[in-house]
């Protein structure tokens, strides 16, 4: 047969026409998944050595794979590979392209593998590298966080409830609960980590392989743990993916929290936080605009990442065993929430870094709203043995005196809150005080 006449290198040794147009497109993936051409060498290296290692193919074959895989990796690094669609992914790709290089050789590397342990193992390994990149960027934010909190143990500002000021809090205690919400998110992140981490090349197309391969040594060549349990699962798991989708969705979640904290903080009405110039946008038409435009696509983002999320959980929602082409679905939503999530910590890193702290108009805004009116019954059950609810009763009583009068508590004299609670001392400034 003529490379004309094959419609697939291959897998066409049984077709005679080739693939629509459409079918092409539809099929192709080389769009997406060239982003794990490095996995998918290094994943091929180690196999090609595991076969020589196996006496299945010979040593000097194994070298001329390994030669040939090295130099399409620089090719591609150098920007100078031609992906080419009808080749649909970058499995076929890169192999298509060894065999220009080194003839009928390259035959020899998909002995005892198929595509589908092949793309479960480049795309574990992909999602793994991207789960070690963000652990790092999530702690970057949680050290600039730690750094806030560490610099404002002293700074006083409203603590909110339905966003209507509650009781004096810190910004330390404020930005610590931030970093409090991201090491959970980054120990969630390594939980998904430790549990793909399971090599699942060996498993083939479903039903393993009869060749006398080593699963043990490509698994730990490959840095993983140890080699998959179950082939046919291994071949078709992507809960690993979906979990990688939550964990950046979860992050994303908290960082929009943040995000809307900021964008209300740097409102003139509240003025609590100035953004620096180059994390700030201005306004074509009104000038005296500062928007905050880096919070509230961090703020944005949540969709895309909870959208990816559904979506992947959608694609494999009634999937029979084993693999289907419907998971060839399963890059995209990755890529994208990974690329998301990224942007977002670096982004909400560098306002932060940057931003002023109105310290003063937040000591200010908590001094107003009677913000230490529980810090009041608190000391009148405390000293006077009050039970809370009747403290809560005769609270209620000097707020509203407070506000009759347009004054804070600690303004109120002591003779005034006699008169409501006989038995209150001096004292009650201590708690009256922000
Ligand atoms: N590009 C495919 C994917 O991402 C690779 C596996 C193809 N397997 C197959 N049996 N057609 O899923």
């Amino acid at each position: 047969m003529t490379q004309e006449t094959i419609s697939n290198q291959m897998w066409g040794g049984r077709f005679e026409d080739k693939p629509d147009d459409i079918m092409e497109q539809i099929n192709a993936s080389i769009g997406i998944d060239k982003r794990m051409w490095r996995q998918d060498i290094t994943g091929s290296i180690a196999h090609a050595e595991m076969l020589a290692k196996q006496e299945i193919i010979s040593q000097d074959d194994a070298q001329k794979i390994i030669d040939g895989l090295k130099q399409i990796g620089e090719e591609i690094a150098g920007g100078n590979f031609e992906f080419k669609p009808s080749l649909e992914d970058i499995h076929m790709n890169i192999e298509a392209r060894l065999r220009e290089l080194i003839g009928d050789t390259a035959g020899k590397l998909h002995t005892a593998r198929s595509r589908n342990d092949q793309v479960a193992t480049d795309f574990r390994l992909w999602t793994r590298d991207a789960i070690d990149e963000i652990s790092h960027l999530i702690e970057d934010l949680q050290d600039v966080l730690g750094d806030l909190a560490d610099k404002h143990k002293d700074d006083v500002m409203p603590g909110f409830t339905h966003l209507q000021a509650a009781q004096p809090v810190t910004l330390a205690l404020h930005m610590d609960a931030y970093a409090c919400m991201l090491n959970r998110d980054k120990l969630r992140f390594i939980d998904c980590r430790n549990r793909l981490n399971k090599c699942p090349l060996g498993s083939a197309a479903l039903a393993g392989t009869p060749y006398p391969i080593d699963r043990e040594y490509t698994s730990e060549k490959l840095g993983f743990d140890r080699p998959t349990h179950n082939t046919m699962d291994a071949v078709s798991a992507r809960d690993f993916a979906n979990e990688f989708l939550f964990c950046a969705a979860q992050t994303g979640l908290h960082l929009s929290r943040l995000a809307e904290e900021i964008i209300i903080w740097a409102t003139p009405q509240f003025g609590f936080i100035q953004l620096s110039d180059a994390w700030s946008t201005g306004s074509s038409i009104m000038p005296q605009k500062k928007n905050p435009d880096a919070a509230e696509l961090v703020r944005g983002k949540t969709g895309r990442l909870n959208g990816n999320l559904v979506q992947m959980m959608t694609v494999m929602k009634g999937l029979p065993l084993a693999y289907n082409k419907d998971l060839q679905e399963d890059k995209e939503p990755v890529f994208d929430s990974y690329e998301a999530i990224r942007l977002c910590l670096l982004a909400m890193k560098g306002m932060l870094e940057t931003a002023t702290f109105k310290t003063d108009a937040m000591r200010k805004s908590a001094e107003m709203g009677y913000t230490t009116a529980t810090a009041l019954a608190d000391w009148l059950v405390m000293n006077l043995g009050l039970p809370f609810r009747d403290a809560h009763h005769v609270t209620g009583a000097i707020v509203k005196m407070a506000e009759r009068k347009s004054c804070k508590l600690d303004e109120l004299e002591l003779a005034s809150m006699q008169e409501i609670e006989p038995r209150i001392t001096n004292e009650i400034y201590k708690a009256l005080k922000i």
